[in-house]
């Protein structure tokens, strides 16, 4: 029963709903009849995701906020209860990439990446929580991650450091949340066709120093990880064909595709190695 449609009720709430895993996330929940809550610092995408769910049959909101903005994120809690009277999935999906050597990083770009990968789940999750809380239902909360938090490369500190803390307060959320019967699941997705490179500088805040994401930095980024393409990019759609069933079913751990096992395993062996040393 659990991966059934029947399983989801409500509204869904998903952030980063313009574009890529977002949008296709916000299709999969509006596929089994939810409610849905658009929101993208772009609002003019999360509106066109909202139109096409509402044209489709479903019902729909949108709105513009900016996750590391925790006023504005209230404010689109308040509207979305107004409108659907709670939600019962919330999907904190935004993450911005900033590409750079850490020598390279200044301040200002740390803390626009933290800002947003770390404090706008923080946010989000705090906004809506309330909303979950005092729905009926089955409830689920999914935090994207990455899954260069599997398998870090060079190039792109600032992002993986993010998602390592994107990946901590889950855990624990997890642990604290499972006490009412609202499921956490962390999402690792592997590489996807999608405008993030794109969006994340459309995102960023004028203030902050010029980008200093070069092509180099992405070719070394990618050597780094030695990805093969065809196996470790596929579309938000392919990466989204198990979410429900593992939501549903409150799995702590969703990969999207790729495969990353021997570099968890090298990982796991050398943090077991240094607790043998640690006993001796
Ligand atoms: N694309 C990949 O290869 C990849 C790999 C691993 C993880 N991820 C993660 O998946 C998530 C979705 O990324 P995507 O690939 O779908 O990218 P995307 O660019 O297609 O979608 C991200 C959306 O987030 C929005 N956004 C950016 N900053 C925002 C902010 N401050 N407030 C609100 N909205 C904001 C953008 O406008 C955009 O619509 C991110 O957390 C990303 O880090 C992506």
């Amino acid at each position: 029963m659990a991966n059934s449609d029947s399983f989801w009720s409500g509204a869904a709430v998903v952030t980063g709903a313009g574009s890529g895993l977002g949008a296709s996330m916000v299709q999969r929940f509006a596929a089994v009849g939810m409610a849905i809550v658009a929101l993208d610092i772009d609002a003019g995408r999360a509106q066109e995701t909202a139109d096409s769910v509402i044209a489709a049959g479903g019902w729909a909101m949108a709105m513009g906020v900016d996750v590391a903005d925790r006023a504005a994120m209230l404010r689109a809690a308040s509207a979305a209860d107004e409108a659907f009277g709670g939600c019962t999935v919330l999907c904190a999906n935004v993450g911005v990439q900033q590409f750079g050597a850490l020598d390279k990083l200044g301040e200002a770009e740390w803390r626009w990446v933290l800002d947003v990968n770390v404090m706008g789940v923080v946010n989000t999750v705090a906004a809506f929580l309330p909303l979950l809380r005092k729905s009926a239902g089955n409830r689920r909360i999914c935090l994207t991650a990455s899954s260069s938090v599997l398998f870090p490369g060079e190039r792109i500190g600032a992002y993986v450091a993010s998602k390592f803390a994107v990946m901590g307060y889950g855990e624990t959320l997890r642990l604290e949340l499972g006490r009412e019967g609202i499921g956490v699941s962390i999402l690792y997705p592997a590489g996807m066709e999608s405008r993030h490179l794109e969006s994340s500088q459309l995102a960023k805040p004028a203030n902050i120093p010029g980008a200093v994401m070069t092509q180099e930095d992405i070719d070394f980024m990618l050597s780094s990880r030695n990805l093969d393409t065809a196996f470790h990019v596929a579309t938000p759609e392919h990466a989204t064909r198990n979410l429900l069933a593992d939501m549903a079913a409150d799995k702590p751990y969703i990969v999207t595709h790729g495969d990353y096992r021997a570099e968890l395993i090298e990982r796991n062996a050398a943090l077991l190695a240094a607790f043998d040393r640690g006993q001796e």
